[in-house]
């Protein structure tokens, strides 16, 4: 018959090992001439069960195959034994079979069986070396439980990665906390050294100051005591205590001493400072361990603002605050602390001019609290606004941002049942608006 009619489906050359070869079966081929007769008897013999159909080949290449069905279906005729016995098989085969590369891999094999197979499945595939020639059959369910086991351990493949790519991911985030963690603490570290600074200098400029002005005192006490109790100070001691006291006088600087009391309200402010930033501090610290718990918006704004203090004093940013009246809501400061934080430092880097401006409003509205943050940066382009929120998208120069910091916000305002959204103007500014609820919602918390 003509070998053309049947369909071939060649291999790409890299498969060259394994595809089908591993369910291949090697069948006795029939020759075209065999009878219909011999055919039955062969296709009963035990060896082939679990095959569907015999591969018919001709002078090494395949031609067709002969189906049980076929054969069961002229031998159920009335006089079909006789009618067809003794005809050659080729006139009842199936002239244009499955013929396959044996190179082929599985996925593509499955596929062109798939097409090409009909219901109810009556036949078995061809095998084909490289050249044509026929080296064996093969079965559909074999393919199947091959694709099969191929899927299952794609499947674990997959999973590992998944696992991989999980806890590198979480390195990530626990990297790049620690080194904001890390950024704060510099900045943190450099807001304290300045007031302490001149604390240290005020305290130093007040001890010699008074160390003059003691002993004057403690000169001019005596004589004063001699004077009054006429006691054991003599004519030349008192003399002598007048000379001191002379001596003292021109030393001890009138104007520092009136000085003292300006340099000691700056000293008081400057330890007042450090308080403050400690206190800030103690409730980052705490509140990070706390989770889910009532929390003033507007101190958790200004915690923020403070915390950021030294980036925008550094960047010459000036902050606008608007606060409204927001009863306490249901959050895990920490979080939020996070998140604004984030606003607040991206808002400071996208700023690169001298009028730098961010406005930060909080709001009550429909029982839900607005946190607004808006700068007059340079704003983003329409193309990357779709991809802020994307993990590790970022449009700094390397080592400058992981990309984090937006997408780790919107999970957590996620988490809290909220939404962050943002519209932005390239050139004109960029604006970010949270919407907490008052308690996170049920499959939020
Ligand atoms: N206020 C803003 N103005 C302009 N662009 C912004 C602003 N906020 C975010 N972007 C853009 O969104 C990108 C992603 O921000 P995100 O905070 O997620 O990462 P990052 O700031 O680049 O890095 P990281 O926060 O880890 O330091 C930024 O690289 C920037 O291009
Ligand atoms: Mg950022």
């Amino acid at each position: 018959m003509n070998p053309a009619q049947t369909m071939r489906v060649t291999a790409p050359a890299a498969a060259a090992h394994g595809g089908l070869r591993t369910v291949l079966r090697t069948t006795a081929p029939i020759a075209p001439a065999t009878s219909v007769i011999d055919v039955a008897q062969r296709i009963l013999d035990p060896q082939h069960e679990g095959l569907l159909s015999l591969p018919v080949v001709d002078e090494g290449r395949p031609v067709g195959t002969i189906s049980r069905y076929e054969l069961m279906r002229v031998f159920l005729m009335p006089y079909g034994r006789e009618l067809y016995g003794r005809r050659p098989i080729t006139s009842l085969m199936n002239a244009s079979p499955l013929v396959l590369d044996w190179a082929t891999p599985l996925d593509l094999a499955a596929r062109a069986i798939a097409t090409h197979i009909r219901s109810p499945i009556t036949d078995d595939f061809v095998l084909v070396d490289g050249a044509g020639a026929y080296v064996g059959t093969g079965v559909v369910l074999d393919v199947l439980r091959a694709v099969e086991a191929r899927l299952a351990e794609r499947g674990g493949e997959l999973e590992r990665a998944y696992a991989r790519l999980k806890s590198s991911q979480l390195q990530l985030v626990q990297s790049e906390k620690m080194a904001s963690l890390g950024q704060m603490v510099a900045g943190l570290v450099h807001e304290i050294n300045t007031p302490l600074g001149y604390v240290r200098n005020n305290v130093e400029m007040t001890r010699d100051a008074l160390g003059d002005t003691v002993r004057l005192v403690a000169s001019q006490q005596a004589v004063v005591d001699a004077l009054l109790g006429g006691g054991e100070v003599g004519e030349s001691g008192f003399e002598v205590h007048l000379a001191e006291i002379e001596m003292l006088r021109a030393r001890v600087d009138t104007a520092a001493l009136e000085d003292l009391r300006e340099l000691l309200d700056d000293t008081l402010h400057g330890v007042g400072q450090i308080g403050d930033l400690v206190l800030n501090l103690k409730d980052f610290s705490r509140l990070d361990q706390a989770g889910f718990q009532k929390a003033d918006v507007n101190k958790l704004v200004d915690g923020a603002l403070k915390i950021a203090q030294h980036l925008l004093r550094k960047s010459g940013v000036a902050v606008v605050r608007e606060a409204g009246d927001v009863p306490e809501i249901e959050c895990a400061p920490a979080q939020i602390n996070q998140v604004l934080l984030n606003l607040v430092g991206n808002a400071i880097q996208a700023i690169d001019h001298d009028r730098g401006r961010i406005l930060v409003r909080t709001q009550w509205l429909d029982g839900r609290a607005l946190i607004l943050v808006e700068d007059n940066g340079k704003g983003i382009a329409a193309e990357n606004l779709q991809r802020i929120f994307d993990p590790f998208f970022t449009t700094k120069p390397v080592g400058q941002g992981t990309g984090l910091g937006l997408a780790i916000s919107h999970q957590i305002v996620g988490q809290h049942g909220g939404t962050i959204r943002v519209a932005s103007k390239p050139g004109v500014g960029t604006r970010f608006l949270v919407v907490l609820p008052a308690a996170p919602t049920e499959k939020s918390a």
